[in-house]
This record gives C-alpha cells, structure tokens and sequence, in this order.
C-alpha cells in the first residue's frame, strides 16, 4: 500500500544509505520544490545538509525572510543567504531586452551559487527538486533554473557533485502532499509557480529599484487580497506588472502623471496554455483601490483580459 508516510520512510532510508557520512549541497530558491526536497534530505541526514538560497533581490515582498523563518528556524536547516541583490541590480542596470535580463540573471546566479558552494568541504552530492513532469518539460521555478544549469555543468568541474533526486517520480500535487507530510507550512507548500528571473521580468525594460518597489508592493496587495477573496488555489497564477508607461491622473486638485499598473491572472493546467481568471469584480474594485492608495506611483489599473496563446503568462 503506497502512503505518503512509507514514502518518506523508503527515501530516508535511500539518502541515508547514498550519502553515507558524506554532506548534501542544496539550491533553495523559496519555491514548492527546492522547499520539499530541502525539507525531505533534512529529514534523512540533519546537519549534513547545507543549502545555499541566492538572494538576487528579485523576490516577491518578504519571500526571503519567509524561507529564513520557515525552513532555517523552524526546521533548523543550515541555509546559507546571501544577499547578492546589489550585483544583480548593478548587471541588469539599462537591460531592457527580456531575454538579455535572463541571460544576466542566470549568468550570475551561477556564479554566486558556486562561490558559496566552494567554500564547503566534503560535499559530494547536489540535490534537486526535480519532478517527474521535468523529465518531460522545463521547469518554471527558480531551483529549476539551478538545475537545468547545472546539468549542463554550471559547477567548477572539480567539484563533480552526484546528483540526488529523490522528488522524480512525483507530480506536482504529490510534492505538496509529501511537504505538507513533512510540516512545511501550506503557504509554501501551496505557493504558485514564480519564474527564475522573478520580479524583473515583471517590470517592461530596465530594471530598476523604484519599480521594483513598485511590483513588489502591488503584488503584496494583490496576493492579499486573492487569499482574502479564497482565490488563491483557484488561480494559476496572478501578479501584477509594470507596463513603463505614464499617465495623466487626478488627485485631489492636483493633476498627476505616473505609472500604470497591470493586474494579470490566469488559469491554467500546466501553464503552457491558460485563460484569463474571472476575478470577480468586487475583489477587482478592492484591488484596484488598495492599488492607488497604498503604492506610491500608481494612478491607473488595468486588468490584462487575454488568453495564452496569443499572449504569453508573464509580459516578458
Ligand atoms: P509564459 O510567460 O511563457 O510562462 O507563458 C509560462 C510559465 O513559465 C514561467 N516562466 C519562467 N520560469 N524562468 C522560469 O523559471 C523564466 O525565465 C520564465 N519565464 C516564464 C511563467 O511564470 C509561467 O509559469
């Protein structure tokens, strides 16, 4: 009889066996599945794991101190942070070709990662949240984008870490049993896909920290606001971007020209195809609102209304 419980078991006992005395590197990225991988290796060999979570500063608003809480307190973890947000603004700066920005993002992601990875010694494994659909179709989530750019050896070469994946014949809505069976909170388990490249590719042409802030704020509300309407299971994903264009508005007496913001949401089995979510508008309306109110720079909204295709998910 296959439970989630006899899984755990077998595969503590597998790692165990693998890894011997030897230690386990891990990429945490904040998402679903470095998160459970992270949580499960844990829960076979302790201390033994150290898990390397690039801070690039293109973060949903407190997702880095969320993981720090959950994963580092809570489960005692040994995570190594590292707050590289300064080298990553300071490559993206006047980047405005989308492919560009994630070509430098995952450059330097790269490298960081194996700057701190070869300052460990005696790790001899790299564990990652591969899933049994990855096998199939790339990823969407940051540990993903350790993944695929290690595989094609990202790593210095004398490193040769083995590879341990032991999420690999799970799908998706598994991995979040299996995490919800191992006490991570529901938050994380139940979290949406969030692209590698994160926020900056949420904000059209060059990045920057006043529209970062932007993003990161609206997104807050939004996300909020979701979960308040009971959405947020129901809904792929949803976000907010920033167009880069100005609009006249009004403010009292004062005439205003500032920052349009988008809302998109959309629903979606695998997110290779997806429809816009009929939000209601009620919860619009409170967005909307909030928007305006409670984000500095924002005199309009907009609420992107197009399937995929012939639009894609994410603006860039
Ligand atoms: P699109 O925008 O192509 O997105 O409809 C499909 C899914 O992939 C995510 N996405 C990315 N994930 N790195 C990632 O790890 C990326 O560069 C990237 N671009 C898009 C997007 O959030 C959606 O889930």
């Amino acid at each position: 009889d296959w439970t989630m419980e006899h899984f755990i078991e077998l595969e503590v006992e597998k790692i165990r066996a693998e890894v011997g005395d030897r230690n386990v590197l891990c990429g945490l990225s904040g998402g679903v599945d470095s998160s459970v991988v992270a949580g499960l290796i844990h829960r076979a060999i302790g201390d033994q794991l150290t898990c390397i979570f690039v801070d690039h500063g293109l973060l949903r608003k407190d997702e880095g101190d969320d993981v720090m809480r959950f994963l580092g307190d809570g489960f005692n973890m040994n995570i190594i942070r590292v707050d590289a947000k300064d080298r990553f603004l300071t490559k993206l700066a006047g980047v405005e070709d989308p492919e560009q920005k994630r070509k430098i993002i995952g450059n330097e992601f790269i490298e960081v990662f194996d700057e701190e990875a070869e300052k460990l010694e005696n790790v001899d494994y790299l564990a990652q949240g591969t899933l049994y659909t990855d096998i199939i179709e790339s990823g969407t989530e940051t540990a993903q984008t350790i993944k695929s750019h290690h595989n094609v050896g990202g790593l210095p070469e004398d490193m040769e870490l083995k590879l341990i994946e032991p999420l690999n014949t799970l799908f998706k809505d598994e991995v979040r049993e299996l995490g919800t069976e191992l006490g991570i909170p529901e938050h994380i388990v139940w979290r949406q896909p969030f692209p590698g490249p994160g926020l900056s590719i949420r904000i059209l042409g060059a990045v920057d920290e006043e529209k970062l802030e932007i993003v990161r704020e609206s997104d807050a509300i939004l996300r909020d606001e979701i979960k308040e309407a009971g959405l947020d299971r129901d809904i792929w994903q949803y976000f907010t971007v920033l167009p880069n264009i100005k609009s006249v508005g009004v403010m009292g007496d004062e005439r205003t020209y500032d920052h349009t913001i988008g809302i998109r949401a959309v629903t979606s089995i695998d997110g290779m195809t997806s429809d816009w979510a009929r939000i209601p508008w009620h919860v619009l309306e409170k967005v909307s609102t909030r928007l305006v109110n409670e984000v500095s720079h924002i005199n309009r909204v907009v609420y992107d209304v197009t399937s995929k295709p012939p639009a894609t998910i994410e603006w860039e």
